[in-house]
């Protein structure tokens, strides 16, 4: 099986990178059956399906995972929570999401060193578009903390916190990831 892991951890800002990463985890898929990276693993992932499983989140509302990778994250909700409710059709021809979920994509663009500031203003546009007024966004990053990510996010309000495991470390305690669960202040919309 072919190495995926970047020589350098700004390879993770380029669309190259991820062209051939995904496309070698294609590959891989079809002649090993390997469904390749869970981004932040199995249990992070379970977390999001426990979520929308806690939340009363309205099974025929619109879902977008941006920056889907290998697409796991919306198979395992299709299969543990939307299951027979799933309308594929009316699922790609949204222009308004009830829920955006982002793992690892808000980090992938940051780490572009050259246009990061530009790019992540254009994300955080982007969201604001696409997230319907009552609309939830969960955003899981290893790359920033709760506070940075708010500041990032000024537009955004903290809804939830999904919580994940904390790890103790020369007297100080921290996540290795984020996971936040944030609303639209009443009125953001960018056109
Ligand atoms: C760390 S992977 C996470 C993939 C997926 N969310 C998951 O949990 O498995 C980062 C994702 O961000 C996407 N990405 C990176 N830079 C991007 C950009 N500038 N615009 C859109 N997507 C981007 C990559 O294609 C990749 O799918």
């Amino acid at each position: 099986m072919e190495e995926l892991s970047p020589s350098s951890s700004c390879e993770l800002g380029r669309r190259e990178y991820w062209n051939e990463f995904y496309t070698t985890e294609l590959e891989n898929f079809e002649d090993y059956g390997d469904i390749g990276d869970i981004w932040f693993g199995k249990k992070n992932l379970a977390r999001i399906v426990e979520w929308f499983q806690n939340h009363g989140i309205d099974k025929c509302l619109p879902v977008l995972d941006v920056g889907c990778g290998n697409g796991m994250t919306l198979i395992c909700l299709v299969l543990d929570f939307l299951k027979e409710d799933v309308k594929s059709s009316s699922m790609f021809c949204k222009r308004e999401f009830h829920v955006i979920i982002d793992k690892g994509t808000y980090d992938a663009i940051c780490l572009d060193v050259e246009h990061a500031e530009k790019k992540r203003k254009q994300y955080i546009n982007q969201i604001l578009n696409l997230l319907s007024s009552n609309g939830y966004f969960l955003l899981f990053s290893c790359n920033w903390t709760k506070e940075e990510l708010l500041l990032h996010f000024k537009d955004f309000m903290l809804q939830d916190e999904i919580e994940v495991p904390s790890i103790g470390f020369g007297g100080k305690v921290g996540q290795t990831v984020t996971a936040l669960v944030m609303k639209k202040h009443v009125s953001k919309h960018i056109s």
